[in-house]
């Protein structure tokens, strides 16, 4: 059992160099004593469900759900046409019906079966796929290959995307299909940028009986974040949820809307969900950590010293900032996590730091933010969504 327990821990350890865990981290078998206790309720007595391309293609034509990789995070897979198949995936991550799935295909052939491509729309695909970039079109109702209504929340729109994952490509081509994949996690949890992210999500029942996912197994991410969503349906393109194809990229292509609901670049974002029902996946509270997780801005450093004065509890930090972290300040905690300063770098290495800081017990997280830029808002969008800012 104490085998097993460190090999569950071992899998977050940070394993890039570009992602350096602080001298402190190491000083985390000291705090073992919780994480033992922790993981021994949860450890799976059967090896994780793995399977291969042939085994995912044969079950996704059963109208099964498999946990699939793409280059920005994994989904979760399902035949997009079949309402049952679509039902199992909603309910296995306790998503709301109200909130549509993208439906994920190899060509733009296949888009084309399924949504009214425009010429702007062709020229995005031409452009970015296959990519991190996930197009809302006026779906295709009549088509043989109509998406079902589940998976696209009874709206007559329809997201689509052609992840750039050579695995992803090869079983797309395969089913001959598409597929309905939102992330492989539980709603509003931390999405999946490595197999085992989803095994944590889904598979560490202890009973067969029990759903277990099965996962192909891609490796890890190269993008770690969602796709970027740019919705086509209205004259004015409008980002939905911004990503690793960001707004300077897509200007010289389409005429953006620039009140979108992404522009979370402030410490203190709207009420997003509320003021644009547009975008029904946006909601405030997601991609959070269950470690209750505060965000401050470089500027508000003194706030954040002041906090760990006044309240010295367990905390992990997570430095975001180009500028380095100053000594003081950091021997107030537990675990430190820095990302690169690279925002691509930075991007791939979120998730997998705030699972490793998640999973450490701690009481608190704080997040100091890195610096706005358009290369940094889909890093700021997720970090915002996953903290509150601090008092
Ligand atoms: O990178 C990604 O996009 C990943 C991988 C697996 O492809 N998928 C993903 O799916 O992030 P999900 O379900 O977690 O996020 C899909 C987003 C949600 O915000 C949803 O509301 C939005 O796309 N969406 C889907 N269909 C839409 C529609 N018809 N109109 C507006 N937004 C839509
Ligand atoms: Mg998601």
């Amino acid at each position: 059992m104490k085998m097993q327990t460190d090999r569950r821990y071992d899998r977050f350890a940070p394993d890039r160099p570009a992602h350096r865990d602080s001298g402190r981290t190491s000083a985390i078998p000291a705090r073992h004593a919780t994480l033992t206790n922790r993981s021994d309720i949860f450890l799976p007595p059967m090896p994780c469900p793995r399977v291969d391309l042939e085994q995912a293609c044969r079950l996704l034509r059963l109208g099964r759900p498999v946990a699939i990789p793409t280059e920005t995070v994994y989904g979760l897979a399902a035949d997009a046409r079949l309402d049952r198949a679509v039902a199992s995936v909603y309910q296995l991550k306790g998503r709301p019906a109200f909130n549509p799935l993208i439906s994920h295909v190899h060509s733009i052939d296949w888009a084309s079966r399924i949504a009214h491509l425009d010429p702007r729309a062709t020229r995005l695909l031409e452009t970015f796929s296959p990519g991190p970039l996930t197009l809302v079109l006026p779906a295709r109702l009549d088509s043989p290959h109509k998406v079902c209504d589940l998976a696209r929340a009874n709206l007559n729109t329809i997201a689509i995307r052609i992840p750039n994952h050579p695995i992803a490509l090869s079983l797309l081509e395969r089913f001959d299909g598409p597929l309905a994949a939102p992330s492989a996690n539980r709603s509003n949890r931390i999405s999946p940028t490595r197999p085992e992210h989803v095994d944590d999500e889904f598979n560490q029942s202890t009973t067969e009986a029990e759903a277990r996912v099965p996962v192909l197994d891609g490796g890890p991410c190269t993008v770690g974040l969602e796709s970027t969503v740019l919705d086509l349906t209205l004259p004015l393109a409008r980002v939905l949820r911004p990503g690793a194809i960001t707004h300077a990229m897509l200007r010289p292509f389409v005429d953006l809307d620039d009140r979108a609901p992404c522009a979370t670049d402030s410490p203190n974002p709207p009420d997003i969900a509320i003021e644009h029902p547009r975008s029904p996946g946006q909601l405030p509270v997601h991609y959070a950590p269950q470690t209750p997780a505060i965000r401050f801005e470089i500027d508000q450093l003194p706030r954040a010293i002041a906090r760990c004065k006044t309240n010295p509890i367990r905390r992990g930090l997570l430095w975001c900032h180009t500028s380095p972290a100053d000594a003081a300040f950091t021997s107030s905690f537990q675990s430190i996590l820095q990302l690169s300063s690279d925002p691509a770098h930075a991007s791939r290495e979120l998730y997998q730091s705030l699972r490793a800081l998640d999973s450490r017990g701690l009481d608190e997280l704080l997040v100091c933010m890195p610096a706005s830029s358009d290369a940094t808002l889909a890093l700021r969008d997720r970090l915002i969504r996953a903290t509150r800012p601090i008092d």
